[in-house]
């Protein structure tokens, strides 16, 4: 760990080896920028979710049983006779909503203020979090064995088809050549297992950020001053959960089933397709997309793209001396209209494929593909801009990089 943030402290590391405590001091003492908002407060908030829903799901696990003809009884078991299963079941449920939400609120905190370039290790394994986050949310789905749940794995298990050998793939996924118990029970097992792989990659992702620690909401990378993380953040931390649980704890006892579609409720009939298949909130933008493109291979390969599409932003930028949009109104005005644009998708998911329909999710492909283009691009000539006009600086008399950032940043607070 050469360059790591804690290391490079001189001070607290001396101190640290003194006690001979370093993972006290990485987990208390590490440095953190003193102007973190509210905005660094979702990734703590999604440790407690996650918390939460390996806690609640393993209790679901002791009633739960993963086989056609028996799943629905013990679903209603849970609801209606288990010791406070209901709730379990209701805090399990609100609770992967409210992990989905926080993943988005960090991602855009991340793209906002730049966060991925100071940190590519920590966005590459944040991205690899979300992959896998939907992959247990979708089988999470699949568990009750509700109307969407079936036609959800139908539509989403065929996805396999479109690359070679996918379909003798999917046999082997399903256990045979239709969905069966055999099926249920391999979608139990990873719904199980995979949140402990999240559990240590969330761990691995935090120690990436101890590496060259925070970035902070002024975008300028100032490693020369900093607060130790407890008590600074700790407490913050504390309030950001207090506040979180009224949300998490009304939503459970008010609204349980407030996302959820009314189909899941009703027993599966294999041979009755619904109108409408349609996932949870959180998947519908990623869906508009996939049903936007009129080619089976096309829709998923685009439904990808614009899934992991957060991957290039590292790559597409320079070395910016400025990582937050604070300072580029253009880039900003991007950025806006791209969060705006996947509510709009995700509207549209959720609409029966028709008309106008498909062709506003069209319009939405295009404004959400290119707009993870635009934002790094215009980002890095918007910087180039601002740097590279030695006449105009020197008529300002700006020669040193602080002395310019610091009056670009008077001009932007
Ligand atoms: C299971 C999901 C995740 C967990 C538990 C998690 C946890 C955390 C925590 C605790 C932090 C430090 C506090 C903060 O800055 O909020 C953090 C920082 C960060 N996360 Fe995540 N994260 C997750 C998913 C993601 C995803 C999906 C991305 C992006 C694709 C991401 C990108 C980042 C970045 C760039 C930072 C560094 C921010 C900085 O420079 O200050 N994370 N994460």
């Amino acid at each position: 760990m050469g360059s790591c943030a804690v290391d490079c402290d001189s001070d607290s590391a001396d101190e640290s080896k003194e006690t001979g405590s370093h993972y006290y001091y990485h987990a208390l003492k590490y440095p953190c920028p003193p102007n973190l908002s509210v905005w660094w407060n979702m990734g703590s908030m999604l440790f407690l979710v996650l918390g939460a829903q390996i806690l609640t799901g393993i209790m679901l696990t002791t009633n739960y049983s993963a086989d056609e003809q028996l799943v629905s009884v013990s679903v209603d078991y849970i609801m209606r006779d288990a010791n406070y299963g209901w709730i379990v079941r209701s805090m399990h449920m609100g609770g992967a909503s409210l992990f989905f939400a926080l993943i988005y609120l960090h991602v855009a905190r991340g793209v906002y203020f730049g966060a991925y370039l100071k940190n590519p290790h920590v966005w590459y394994s944040g991205l690899t979090l979300y992959l896998l986050s939907m992959g247990v949310g979708f089988l999470g789905y699949v568990l009750p064995w509700g109307v969407m749940s079936y036609w959800g794995l139908t539509v989403i298990t065929n996805m396999m088809t479109v690359i070679p050998g996918g379909a003798r793939a999917l046999d082997w996924f399903q256990g045979g050549f239709v969905i069966s118990s055999m099926t249920l029970k391999r979608v139990f097992v990873l719904h199980f297992l995979l949140p402990f792989v999240i559990l240590g990659l969330s761990l691995t992702h935090v120690l990436f950020l101890h590496m060259n620690g925070s970035s902070n909401p002024l975008g300028l990378d100032q490693t020369n001053f900093s607060v130790p993380f407890h008590p600074y953040y700790s407490i913050k931390d504390l309030a950001g959960f207090a506040l979180l649980l009224i949300g998490f704890v009304g939503m459970t006892f008010t609204f349980a089933s407030l996302t959820v579609d009314p189909l899941q409720w009703q027993p599966i009939n294999k041979m009755k397709t619904p109108a409408v298949i349609k996932p949870e909130w959180y998947f519908l933008y990623a869906y508009a997309i996939l049903r936007s493109i009129p080619h089976k291979a096309g829709g998923v390969f685009t439904m990808f793209a614009a899934i992991a599409g957060v991957a290039v932003f590292p790559m597409i930028s320079g070395p910016e001396k400025f990582q937050s949009m604070k300072v580029c109104p253009l880039v900003r005005l991007v950025f806006i209209v791209w969060a705006a644009n996947f509510m709009f998708l995700t509207v549209i998911g959720a609409q029966e494929p028709t008309g106008g329909w498909v062709l506003a999710g069209q319009f939405g492909t295009v404004l959400h593909l290119g707009a993870l283009v635009v934002i790094p691009m215009v980002k890095m000539k918007w910087e180039m801009e601002l740097y590279n006009r030695p006449e105009e600086e020197s008529e300002e008399g700006l020669n040193t990089v602080t002395e310019k950032t610091v009056a670009i940043n008077s001009t932007a607070i």
